[in-house]
């Protein structure tokens, strides 16, 4: 985001507990936006499914850092989750709903959610190397509908 007014930059380790840390921190410096609480919590939600499949899916139960760069201008967040883990071996069918790579306990719609939650998703993910999710969201009374 060139003109980002504003910056916030978060790393830790792959532990669960920072999962809801996670959230609630990026849930919060997105509210100087005008979102709604509904929004808000999409955007929990989104951070938290995202930070869940680091945890995971990347590390598999080993420990890495997990890095979070959020920004907003414009009227827009944009928010980073990425991993140094496994990485994802074929992006489309990730995004399928009900594929997991996980034991069955696991539903398949963490990415699902993300995508129906954000306005816009772009993942990055290389097999072995890593995986990065930029997704963007901007309060829905910005919007303008045609
Ligand atoms: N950060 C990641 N690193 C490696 N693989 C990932 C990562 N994120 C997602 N995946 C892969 O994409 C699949 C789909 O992810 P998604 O979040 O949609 O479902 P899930 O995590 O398996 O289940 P749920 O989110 O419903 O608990 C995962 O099973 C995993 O194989
Ligand atoms: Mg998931």
């Amino acid at each position: 985001m060139g003109s980002s007014i504003n910056q916030l930059t978060m790393e830790f380790p792959s532990k669960a507990v920072n999962i809801g840390f996670a959230r609630t921190a990026v849930a919060m410096f997105a509210a100087q936006l005008d979102f709604t609480l509904d929004e808000l919590d999409e955007i929990k939600i989104a951070v938290s499914e995202a930070v869940s499949n680091s945890v995971i899916h990347g590390y598999k139960g080993t420990e890495g850092m997990i890095t979070i760069i959020c920004a907003v201008g414009e009227g827009a967040l944009e928010v980073q989750i990425k991993d140094e883990g496994v990485g994802i071996d074929d992006i489309e069918k990730a995004f399928e709903p009900a594929f997991t790579t996980a034991p069955k306990e696991r539903m398949g719609l963490g990415l699902v959610f993300v995508k129906e939650y954000m306005d816009e998703l772009i993942i990055d993910s290389v097999s072995g190397r890593g995986t990065s999710l930029i997704m963007k969201k901007s309060p829905c009374h910005n919007k303008v509908e045609v």
